[in-house]
């Protein structure tokens, strides 16, 4: 969908939120009301302290307004919490004045109501459009049931200490399980009813055999059979229920748990990535599934099970007091047995779940390097590798599932003497005390005896499974409880962005490095320059680069956008007013316009296509058959190295930002197609300021401004013809690279030298 805002230019305008309040009003005929949706809820959202974008907008597709769901998704995604309700008349004008309340209108649009007024009958509305200095408008019901559909956004500030950025551990699972109360609650009544169900067969059977079979009365067999059968039915149903309701429980509680880790996975910074292996961070990621498994699946089945138990222990203790508590001595052995064996089990299963691991490690690595371990055959080793990863995942399976083994062995004992050693037992008290127990009780006492056993020894798995997870849990941990960007993804300012730079003392150093990446870096270069970064592999250019875009943050010093401290400005927004492109872009599957766009809300294909040709990528586009429509597929192999290199260029630029960054943008490119990006580059650079870093110093001569970098050190700044008379480093790369040039004349008049002497 697209938004469009009042003064009909680009979709969304670098204005950020609520600073192009003034000049609309006039024009307001032409605003659309979906437009005047989102700057309400922005609006409400600024009361708060919440700055919002409207580029972050995601509408829903097929959606004609905003909905509330997708409102409120776009206010969470930025620090708020937001929800979404349906509210009467009657609740809202009993509220007096309050937080701005988003009203949303029939029409698409929405109003903002700030207070209300129970006895005269009358809320206040404010114009979204219009600032806070405006005298909001009172309304009367009648106007309010013609405008308003009963939907209403309401947005609070979020407290620091939130459930988003709270740790993955037992306890943050245990409360997303809590927060489907109302599903449990009745999972667990419709468990105790089915449990209660199931002691009347047994006690039936008691009957049956008592009266029935010794006395040989016909009528009481007919209305016992009656009794089973409606029984039956019943029980039936609420198996059924309480699958449906299991069900819907854990499907939501899942769809939760992985939206929330998703989000998390996302909010780690790019540090975090570059530091850790992919595919361990995948396969500690995946295991936030088992633990979602254990606590949907076996978890909630014990607990289940623990009600039959709470209501057939009572059931036989009247039966049979002596037979009873042997079941529960063979069951605490149970326990105990399971107890003693926890250690070792804990400590297998721990290793097993690392070596399994690991394995994963090696097969993303491979998968993912498959072009390198082909090309330089490297099939045997990595083969060697996996085959020890494999050998390691067995030998710690085999020996975790042997001891498993080894304790249900020395656990079956007691569970078969629950099962057939209670009724020899049974059996004997009957034949020689018949006042205790008689035949009826015993073989009730068989059909429930053996429910006791079940859920103890399920409860007793459930701690062998229950360390497993622990495990699984504290890997995912490891990867999901890392600090994020959240805090500096959706706090912070958004200024407008010209592009002045200034570094002052900047130092930085990798995380667990010792050596200075940056090195008391000083420059500053005005708004629009087009700005050259040279200097020797490994001196600093790219560290200047990602500083820029706040990928590291831990820097000293101070380095400032327009004067602005940039750990002050929103991370999103800032990463969003520059445009980037490295050496190796990463195209996704999909049409070479969706890559273009980048699937950013607002573009039309006029500005894909202004954006191509800017990046020199037009020509190419048309000649294809499908043209803007061609897929690209996955790793990008069905184009060129220098086609992907221009359309990475057109994702740059396709939202103008005021700065670009190219780093090593064109070294892999083909002289044709280098030549044709850095003619573009002039183009490319009108209006903005460009960081162009590349090895290429020839590519560079028309920059306004080079810095040289050495060891770290930013050692001079200046244009070409500067440089090179005043900086000796300088000097030496461009005559290392540029011999030739220099050498040719001399060597063609050393040639032509020797021609004639050659003819001669
Ligand atoms: N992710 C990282 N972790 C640790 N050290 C790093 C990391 N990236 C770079 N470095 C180190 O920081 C220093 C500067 O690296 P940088 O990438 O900025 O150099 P560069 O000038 O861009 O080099 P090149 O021209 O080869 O791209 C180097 O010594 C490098 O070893
Ligand atoms: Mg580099």
């Amino acid at each position: 969908m697209q938004i469009q805002p009042p003064t009909g230019g680009k979709p969304s305008g670098r204005d950020g939120a609520g600073q192009n309040a003034g000049p609309e009003t006039s024009e307001q005929k032409r605003v659309s009301p979906v437009y005047v949706r989102l700057r309400a809820v922005m609006a409400a959202a600024r009361y708060h302290g919440i700055d919002l974008d409207i580029r972050d907008f995601a509408a829903e597709p097929g959606e004609a307004a905003p909905s509330p769901a997708s409102l409120v998704r776009w206010l969470r995604a930025q620090g708020a919490v937001a929800k979404g309700m349906r509210l009467r008349w009657r609740y809202i004008v009993k509220l007096g004045y309050t937080p701005p309340i988003v009203l949303l209108f029939r029409d698409g649009s929405a109003g903002l109501m700030v207070r209300s007024d129970p006895e005269k009958g009358i809320i206040w509305l404010r114009d979204p459009l219009k600032g806070e200095g405006e005298p909001p408008v009172p309304v009367d019901e009648l106007r309010v049931r013609q405008l308003w559909t009963g939907d209403a956004v309401l947005i609070k500030r979020r407290s620091d200490e939130s459930e988003a950025d709270a740790n993955f551990d037992i306890y943050w699972f245990a409360k997303m399980v809590m927060r489907e109360k109302q599903g449990l609650r009745d999972i667990v009544f419709t468990s105790m009813v089915m449990s209660i169900l199931q002691i009347f067969p047994a006690l039936i059977v008691m009957q049956v055999i008592d009266r029935v079979v010794n006395y040989h009365s016909m009528a009481t067999l007919v209305s016992l059979s009656g009794f089973i059968i409606i029984l039956t039915l019943y029980e039936i149903l609420l198996t059924y229920a309480r699958q449906e309701l299991t069900l819907v429980v854990t499907t939501r509680l899942d769809a939760r748990i992985s939206l929330h880790a998703f989000n998390r996975l996302l909010a780690l910074p790019l540090e975090f990535y570059e530091r850790e292996q992919v595919g361990e961070v995948l396969g500690r990621f995946a295991a936030i599934f088992k633990v979602r498994d254990f606590m949907t699946g076996q978890a909630l089945n014990v607990i289940l099970d623990a009600f039959v138990l709470l209501t057939i222990l009572p059931v036989l203790f009247f039966m049979s007091s002596t037979l009873a508590w042997l079941t529960l001595l063979a069951a605490g052995g149970i326990g105990l047995i399971v107890v003693i064996m926890l250690p070792a089990m804990t400590r297998l299963s721990g290793k097993r779940v690392r070596a399994e691991m690991q394995r994963g490690a090696t097969l993303y690595e491979t998968i993912a390097g498959i072009r390198t371990v082909k090309t330089l055959a490297l099939e045997a080793t990595r083969q060697a590798e996996w085959d020890e990863r494999v050998a390691n995942v067995i030998r710690w399976r085999l020996a975790s599932m042997r001891i498993a083994n080894w304790s249900n062995t020395l656990v079956m004992p007691l569970n078969l003497f629950i099962n057939r050693g209670v009724i020899l037992i049974g059996a004997y008290l009957v034949i020689t005390d018949s006042n205790t127990m008689q035949g009826g009780a015993l073989t009730a006492f068989m059909m429930l005896g053996g429910r006791v056993a079940a859920p103890l020894v399920g409860l007793a798995r459930l701690m062998e499974t229950f360390n497993e997870v622990s495990v699984s849990l504290g890997e995912a941990g490891a990867v999901l409880n890392q600090p994020t960007e959240t805090h500096a993804l959706t706090h912070g300012m958004r200024p407008p962005i010209k592009g002045a730079l200034s570094f002052s003392h900047v130092n930085f150093s990798y995380p667990g490095s010792t050596n200075k990446a940056l090195a008391d870096v000083n420059f500053e270069i005005p708004a629009g320059t087009m700005l050259g970064l040279v200097g020797r592999s490994g001196s600093g250019k790219s560290t200047i680069t990602r500083l820029l875009q706040g990928v590291s943050r831990h820097y000293e010093g101070y380095l400032r956008l327009d004067g602005v401290d940039l750990r002050e400005i929103n991370l999103h927004y800032l990463r969003r007013s520059f445009g980037v492109v490295l050496q190796d872009n990463f195209l996704f599957r999909g049409t070479i316009q969706d890559n273009i766009t980048a699937g950013r809300p607002g573009f039309t294909l006029e500005d894909v296509i202004r954006a191509a040709r800017l990046a020199g990528a037009e020509e190419f586009i048309e000649r294809m058959p499908a043209g803007y429509e061609t897929w690209i597929e996955e790793g990008s192999t069905n184009i060129s190295g220098g086609q992907r290199q221009r359309l990475a260029i057109a994702r740059a630029v396709i939202s103008d930002p005021k700065l670009m960054i190219l780093d090593e943008a064109t070294s892999a490119l083909d002289p044709e197609s280098e030549a044709l990006v850095n003619a573009n580059l002039k183009h490319l650079a009108k209006g903005r300021t460009m960081v162009i870093v590349s090895h290429r110093l020839s590519s560079l001569v028309d920059c306004d401004q080079i810095a040289v970098m050495d060891q770290g050190r930013a050692i001079d700044i200046g244009p070409h013809a500067v440089l090179l008379e005043r900086c000796d480093v300088y000097r030496t790369l461009w005559h290392q690279q540029n011999r030739h040039l220099e050498e040719r004349p001399a060597h063609d008049e050393a040639h032509q030298g020797e021609q004639p002497v050659g003819e001669a």
